[in-house]
């Protein structure tokens, strides 16, 4: 049976490697799973994911890579080299695209796609030339990769559902935008706590500020632990 804790991995949102190896020292007895997004990948480079996986944890390097089909599949060779366990692309790059990337992974990796980021809007949509509902486009993107053979998707807790109908348990889906009952929600309008998301389905939910800036970021995790147990 997996593990609730197996499901969490934090967002190290943060300036510098210091800071990011500070709190995976502090979560390490519990979290097992760290995300490194572009903040941090920008400021410090692979040194920081090799010095995360030196800890032993995983690492979801979650750069959302998008270009011209080679440079992604080249890209990918190179993250599967550094060793990290999940990486993301955009779906929207197309299919010769998410088939570039997919041959170029080590069997080791899970590569998820990105379908609408969830700041997106219908008049996002609109700018660019879409005039679907934000969740047509959602569903469109998720079956244009899962034709090509992508492993998973990122969604927002909301889409769950809907992926899980549509593709059952073919893809993985990893979830953010996740706010504990007790924290402040902050920019997110549309949040779910850890344990609606795993309820409806999450296989993976990303969290990062509740944890990350709370005074006592072992207490956040402890918290979490506990609601996923239904202790809270
Ligand atoms: O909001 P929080 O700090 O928990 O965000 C954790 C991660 O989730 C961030 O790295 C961000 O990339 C992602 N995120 C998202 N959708 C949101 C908010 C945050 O995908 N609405």
């Amino acid at each position: 049976m997996t593990n609730a804790a197996d499901k969490i991995i934090v967002a190290l949102d943060v300036t510098t490697k210091e800071k990011a190896l500070d709190l995976v020292e502090k979560l390490r007895a519990e979290i097992s799973f760290f995300k490194i997004g572009l903040q941090l990948y920008t400021a410090e480079g692979p040194g920081i994911v090799r010095a995360v996986l030196s800890t032993g944890a995983k690492v979801w390097l979650d750069l959302k890579l998008h270009d011209i089909p080679n440079t992604v599949g080249r890209a990918v060779e190179s993250a599967s080299h550094l060793g990290v366990r999940m990486l993301t692309i955009h779906l929207s790059g197309g299919s010769e695209m998410i088939r570039a990337a997919i041959a170029a992974r080590a069997d080791s990796m899970l590569l998820l796609g990105v379908t609408v980021l969830t700041s997106a809007t219908e008049r996002t949509l609109r700018e660019i030339g879409i005039y679907d509902k934000v969740e047509d486009q959602v569903l469109r993107l998720a079956r244009l990769g899962t034709e090509a053979g992508i492993d998973g998707v990122v969604a927002s807790p909301h889409e769950i559902k809907k992926l899980r109908a549509e593709f059952g348990n073919k893809i993985k889906i990893a979830v953010q935008g996740i706010r504990p009952s007790w924290a402040e929600p902050g920019d997110q309008k549309r949040f779910m706590t850890p344990r609606q998301a795993i309820e409806a389905g999450a296989d993976y939910i990303g969290i990062g500020r509740p944890i990350t800036t709370h005074p006592q970021p072992r207490d956040a995790v402890s918290k979490i632990l506990g609601e996923l147990a239904g202790q809270i």
